[in-house]
């Protein structure tokens, strides 16, 4: 549930936070943990923080498009737009790194503190974003993408390339020492993977301890088309189990078309949902029902998939969140004959300790529990442009509600990743 301190005081300590106490006690509190006055941050009237976005789903190569090509669906999409882009940006370092650059200050400025990336197929790309990512700060997943099969000629790895890079591109970032960094395994979708291709990497990040993203089940020609590809298998989902890369640190995107069955068997492998709706809609290619998720007791976190999205803005997505959910409640109703709404809280939930638990990470970050790491934002309502009013009438609560609704960037004054202020 949502909750709302009022007149706090929290105190960080090598990143993490190591109190949240009444302010009143703020003598005693700096006393006791041998905390500096000076070093006291104080928030103006009407100010509030609150954890940090954590995007669990979201292509840095495509932001380059961003905004533009939502003229088509998923697989006309991929080869019209996604594919010709990726592969200028697996080739062409100068503007990889100016599109990187943009992308990843644009998702923290919007207070994605955490972002979960794929790159584009080569490790050598990849560790471009990672460069990126690392000077400024952010904490991100990345990974470099699968694909041997299925794809253009000039965007595709052999089996053996595929299985190299991803080695070579996990053990860069290994070596970096970094905490805020983690390699994800990413075989794009079981579209562009061959079964061997997948079940190696099940292994590699079995053998590293390394989550995995994919996509899954996201519009109806593509359920049609690994149905084509993969007649062996029972479903979409039984692709990804045979091959052993439904683990517990699987992030799958999408999801809209998952049978019971198969919710229940992502469900047992500790698997999560990200939930996509700006691309969803985008894309035209369904609505997720996100009750039926949440009430199946799966993991489930919420992401832009900027560009399949066209907002790089966690906010944008729990609006269309809600805006999916409402779409769903004119038609569906639950077994009791009663609604059973979505609100703003809950995605709000899934903006940020949703997506944690889905990526594993929810004992760092997610909320400002004591012994986490701060990845907090200093929220003004009422900074100069502000895109909203605040009322003597609004409430604590009506002032974070439309912040969630009506705000933007420029509400967004500050932002910590690991206590550290990059923005
Ligand atoms: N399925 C396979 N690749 C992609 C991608 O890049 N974006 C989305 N939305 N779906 C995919
Ligand atoms: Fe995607």
């Amino acid at each position: 549930s949502l909750v709302v301190n009022e007149d706090m005081v929290m105190g960080v300590r090598g990143g993490r936070i190591l109190f949240m106490e009444p302010k009143d006690k703020l003598d005693a509190l700096l006393c006791s943990f041998e905390m500096d006055k000076e070093n006291l941050m104080t928030l103006e009237k009407n100010q509030f923080i609150i954890p940090g976005f954590v995007d669990s789903h979201a292509h840095a190569p495509q932001y380059t498009f961003m905004g533009t090509g939502g003229d088509l669906p998923l697989i006309p999409w991929l080869q019209t737009y996604t594919y010709p882009t990726e592969t200028l940006l697996n080739t062409d370092d100068s503007f990889a790194r100016d599109v990187y650059e943009k992308c990843v200050n644009r998702t923290l400025r919007n207070g994605s503190t955490t972002v979960s990336y794929y790159a584009t197929i080569s490790a050598d790309a990849t560790r471009i974003l990672t460069d990126v990512i690392e000077c400024q700060g952010q904490r991100a997943f990345i990974g470099k993408v699968n694909m041997d099969t299925n794809s253009p000629d000039d965007y595709v790895e052999t089996l053996e390339e595929s299985v190299k890079e991803t080695h070579r591109f996990v053990e860069d970032i290994l070596a970096r020492k970094n905490p805020l960094l983690t390699p994800c395994i990413t075989p794009r979708f079981a579209g562009s993977c061959t079964h061997e291709l997948m079940e190696d990497l099940g292994k590699i990040a079995r053998g590293h301890s390394l989550p995995i993203q994919t996509h899954i089940s996201e519009n109806r020609d593509e359920v049609k088309m690994i149905a084509d590809m993969f007649p062996q298998a029972k479903n979409y989902t039984d692709v990804y189990d045979r091959a052993g890369v439904l683990g517990d640190k699987t992030i799958l995107a999408h999801g809209v078309y998952l049978s019971d069955e198969e919710l229940q068997v992502i469900g047992e492998r500790g698997s999560g949902i990200s939930h996509c709706p700006n691309s969803n809609f985008t894309l035209k290619s369904g609505i997720l029902d996100v009750r039926k998720v949440m009430n199946a007791g799966i993991k489930l976190g919420l992401g832009t998939d900027f560009a399949g999205g066209h907002s790089p803005s966690m906010l944008d997505a729990i609006r269309r969140g809600v805006t999916a959910a409402n779409t769903l409640t004119f038609s569906q109703r639950s077994d009791q004959g009663q609604l059973e709404l979505v609100t703003y809280k809950d995605l709000f939930r899934l903006a940020t300790l949703g997506s944690a638990e889905l990526m594993g990470i929810s004992d760092q970050i997610g909320n400002f529990e004591v012994g986490k790491q701060l990845d907090a934002l200093v929220i003004d309502p009422e900074v100069d442009q502000s895109p909203f009013d605040v009322f003597s009438t609004d409430s604590r609560e009506d002032i974070i509600q439309k912040f969630l609704f009506v705000g933007d960037d420029r509400n967004i004054v500050k932002v910590f990743v690991n206590a550290n202020q990059v923005v």
